[in-house]
């Protein structure tokens, strides 16, 4: 059975009191209300012999509220003990994002990484739709992207090494794509758990996929490329002719749409620029935008993803690459190559998400990589989550301020079904959400003695996780 006591994330103030709570259904037994006292971001729940009360803030709060009555319960059988909580978060952005592109994941699957988000008091998941290896979304009008782009023929087996005549494959065809109504009801399902799902359409490149459905998007149309089968980079990028820019403006119009948040997040990571480099059109298109380097027509798609969704009344999240040109004011930079570029970003005044590739990348080794499943490098312990300083040492309080988040990241190269995805989150993401909600500091021996006791619930909601050392 859980300990109750083991709260993962830890509130900010618990008091536990003598007594329990005996209920054959505590759910029935929960009164929930709003209260317009309390911050928006706080909660307080109560639970005596009587009866338990939750109220809030605000809706969010309510949803934070709740989760922590779920740990609470999970596994309490009846007798539940008695507690006063307060408590408020950290951080407004507490993310999880997951790659559905290198490895299709069924919104079954989503769901349940949702409900396990939510017992973790988690409330973003960050969802990148599309890659080079596959594009994952429905849009009206462009059948091929999912029909063509959401299916590679193979997949290259093990690591890819420097040597492409080594490089084998699995000889078998990966695919799949959610319809537009699917992703309504995953996004209905996220929001009655407190979790808002930010699509992420990752531009301008890392795209190979869409110009494999459709050639006419690339900077050669002559060119044909497949669906990528290897990992790394791509130098596929999309071209620049109207074309692409009307594409780019329809598809970024139905994610807006569809999504109801009030965030679209644009990718704008490892863009090569070999294609624009020794394309005759992209060297046309910069002397009629006025630039002299390659590198700002990268700038043009930014401000244009950013001028379509500003239509829309959204604003663009991206990976810290974008830093490189000039950006809208409200643009929220998602970190992840180097602590500089959140000394960066938030000296520039923009609102900063931490998403490093040190310390939040569970496609990381969790231990020795001899004893663990193929993973695609690094070694992130879910010790090192808990307990890595996340930012540089000097950030001055106005900078500090302009940290929104923490956001752990689940890149799906090497984990081919859900049941690896679990295992490459948990229990780094128990850790991950601790930091996010600034939980109340403790040693690692005592997280992890909680960790110990929270692990059952893990057990209750069937997730799979690797075992603590
Ligand atoms: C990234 O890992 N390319 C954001």
């Amino acid at each position: 059975m859980p300990d109750p006591l083991a709260l993962v994330p830890l509130p900010q103030s618990v008091v536990w009191s003598e007594g329990v709570w005996e209920t054959s259904d505590p759910w029935e037994g929960l009164s929930v209300g709003l209260n317009e006292d309390l911050p928006p971001t706080e909660y307080t729940l109560s639970i005596s012999p009587a009866g338990a009360a939750l109220s809030a803030g605000s809706e969010a709060a309510l949803a934070d509220g709740r989760n922590t009555f779920a740990q609470i319960v999970t596994g309490t059988h009846g007798a539940i003990p008695c507690v006063t909580i307060s408590d408020a978060p950290r951080y407004a952005w507490r993310g999880m994002h997951l790659d559905v592109s290198r490895h299709f994941l069924p919104a079954a699957e989503i769901e349940t990484l949702i409900d396990a988000m939510a017992l973790h008091r988690l409330n973003v998941l960050h969802l990148h739709l599309t890659d080079d290896q596959g594009w994952r979304i429905e849009i009206k009008g462009y059948p091929r992207l999912t029909e063509i782009g959401g299916r590679r023929e193979q997949t290259l087996i093990g690591h890819m090494g420097d040597d492409e005549e080594a490089w084998t494959f699995d000889g078998t065809p990966h695919g799949g794509s959610y319809t537009q109504e699917e992703l309504a009801g995953l996004i209905e399902y996220a929001r009655r758990r407190g979790i808002m799902v930010v699509p992420e359409i990752d531009l301008p490149g890392h795209l190979q996929a869409a110009v494999a459905a459709y050639p006419e998007l690339g900077n050669f149309p002559d060119q044909r490329v497949g669906v990528r089968e290897v990992w790394g980079i791509s130098d596929h990028v999309l071209g620049v002719s109207d074309e692409v820019f009307d594409f780019l403006r329809d598809v970024l119009t139905q994610v807006a749409d569809l999504f109801p948040a009030p965030y679209v997040h644009i990718g704008g990571d490892e863009c090569p620029r070999v294609e624009w480099e020794r394309s005759p059109a992209a060297r046309a298109r910069m002397n009629e935008w006025g630039y002299t380097r390659v590198s700002e027509i990268q700038g043009h798609f930014t401000q244009f993803a950013a001028d379509v969704l500003a239509e829309k009344g959204k604003r663009i999240i991206a990976w810290d690459e974008v830093l490189e040109s000039h950006l809208p004011d409200d643009t929220v930079i998602m970190n992840w190559r180097h602590g500089n570029g959140i000394a960066e970003s938030t000296s520039r005044g923009f609102r900063t998400i931490i998403a490093n590739n040190e310390h939040t990348y569970f496609d990381h080794y969790q231990a020795t990589p001899a004893e663990e499943p193929l993973a695609i490098g690094g070694h992130t312990t879910v010790k090192d989550v808990y307990t890595a300083k996340l930012t540089p040492k000097k950030l001055g309080e106005d900078q500090e301020k302009l940290l929104i988040g923490v956001q752990g990241q689940l890149w799906t190269e090497y984990m081919p079904d859900a049941a690896q995805v679990q295992y490459m989150a948990f229990p780094r993401m128990c850790a991950l959400a601790e930091r996010a909600w600034g939980s109340p500091e403790q040693s690692w021996e005592e997280f992890e003695e909680r960790l110990r006791a929270h692990l059952p619930r893990l057990d209750a909601f069937g997730i799979r996780y690797r075992p603590l050392d």
